[in-house]
């Protein structure tokens, strides 16, 4: 008797992200960043390397951070940008730890702003200073799983694809049009962990090519 075709197979991995566009745009000058991180800092990490490897036009103008402890610090250090700590708790308000972000950035000459696990609510004081011009990052496939511990959630919704979405900034958390996406097998025997990791990979291939297209101007 022959076996019964595995029709409903459980190897996902033939789920593939979009390929990018190669080369990047190019633009008259190198667009002007400045990133907004809370905490590991492997998104800023690839956006720099993805400068130097002559992949993205731009340059790192400055960091900031909120947490004192961020390892984003150390690696802006390693890769020679500015970085500057503006702890949330030293703020009375939201807005007026967006009022300082934005000087900071004017300061740095920043054109576009990259939020890569910013973990703080903006409001729209720093939208305002900035129109279309933030761009964030989030481990799902949005409009699912918006919020925090994305791969989590998508692992207890028994989801079958996660992946990565580039979109830009607005009131509410998560949500804005989306620029782009990529997605990712979930596979037998994964955790939050092992989910993420594999999300992240796709994170840091498609931040850069994301900003660029972010960057072209309508035709
Ligand atoms: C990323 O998964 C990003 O999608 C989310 O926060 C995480 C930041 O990771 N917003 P890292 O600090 O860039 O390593």
């Amino acid at each position: 008797m022959s076996s019964t075709p595995d029709v409903v197979s459980r190897d996902t991995s033939s789920i593939i992200s979009p390929p990018l566009p190669d080369p990047l745009p190019a633009f008259d000058r190198p667009l002007k960043l400045g990133i907004l991180a809370s905490g590991n800092g492997s998104n800023m990490e690839a956006i720099a390397q993805a400068i130097r490897s002559g992949q993205l036009q731009a340059q790192i103008q400055v960091v900031i951070y909120n947490n004192p402890q961020a390892y984003v610090a150390r690696r802006a250090q390693r890769w020679d940008i500015p970085s500057v700590l503006l702890n949330h708790r030293n703020f009375a308000s939201r807005e007026a730890l967006d009022e300082q972000i934005i000087q900071t950035l004017q300061a740095y000459e920043v054109d576009w702003v990259i939020m890569a696990g910013w973990m703080r609510r903006v409001t729209e004081v720093l939208i305002g200073a900035f129109p279309q011009r933030v761009l964030n990052i989030h481990p799902s496939l949005l409009p699912s799983f918006p919020g925090i511990r994305a791969a989590e959630q998508a692992l207890k919704a028994g989801a079958k694809v996660a992946g990565c979405t580039v979109h830009y900034v607005e009131l509410e958390v998560d949500s804005g049009p989306i620029v782009m996406q990529a997605a990712v097998p979930v596979l037998p025997g994964d955790t939050a962990d092992t989910l993420q990791a594999r999300i992240q990979q796709q994170e840091h291939r498609i931040y850069p090519a994301a900003i660029a297209l972010a960057a072209v101007p309508p035709p």
